[in-house]
């Protein structure tokens, strides 16, 4: 019966915690039809919800979205991998088809992989995704396998 009465209370007292995790691992529909998504990566921005204990906030989320030369789905990161500034695409007029970050002239490319030479000593995280109902879904960025 003692197990019985704690085990609610134990859930009590770590569901924030459950509930965080839950949420972090979301797919979110980011309001960009996949028809729109071209070989030209485009900024697309949006909310996502942070459940941290019993505090709730929005945070605001952007991505550099394209298709690859196979028309897979890519979404990246547009947070510089050496002090995190915000990258961006064509940034910079001296690197066309190039990430640029102004902080320190860090470059990628297209693909996201780090330019030797340049600070970033990683590639730009890729976001999870998913297409429902020709919606495109965005998750987590992670780091690149093998990065
Ligand atoms: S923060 Fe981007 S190059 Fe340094």
């Amino acid at each position: 019966m003692a197990a019985g009465l704690l085990a609610p209370m134990i859930r009590f007292a770590i569901d924030p915690v459950l509930q965080s995790q839950e949420k972090s691992g979301d797919l979110v529909n980011v309001n960009l039809s996949v028809d729109d998504i071209t070989d030209t990566p485009q900024r697309v921005d949006w909310e996502v919800q942070q459940v941290d204990g019993w505090y709730e906030s929005n945070i605001n989320r952007t991505a550099w979205v394209y298709k690859d030369e196979n028309g897979e789905i890519v979404a990246l990161s547009p947070i510089c991998t050496h002090l995190g500034c915000f990258v961006s695409w064509e940034g910079s007029e001296d690197y066309p088809n190039e990430f640029y970050c102004p902080c320190h002239d860090g470059r990628y490319y297209k693909d996201g992989t780090n330019v030797p030479g340049t600070p970033p000593l990683r590639p730009l995280d890729v976001y999870e995704h998913a297409v429902e109902n020709g919606m495109l879904y965005l998750g987590e960025p992670k780091p690149r396998e093998g990065a």
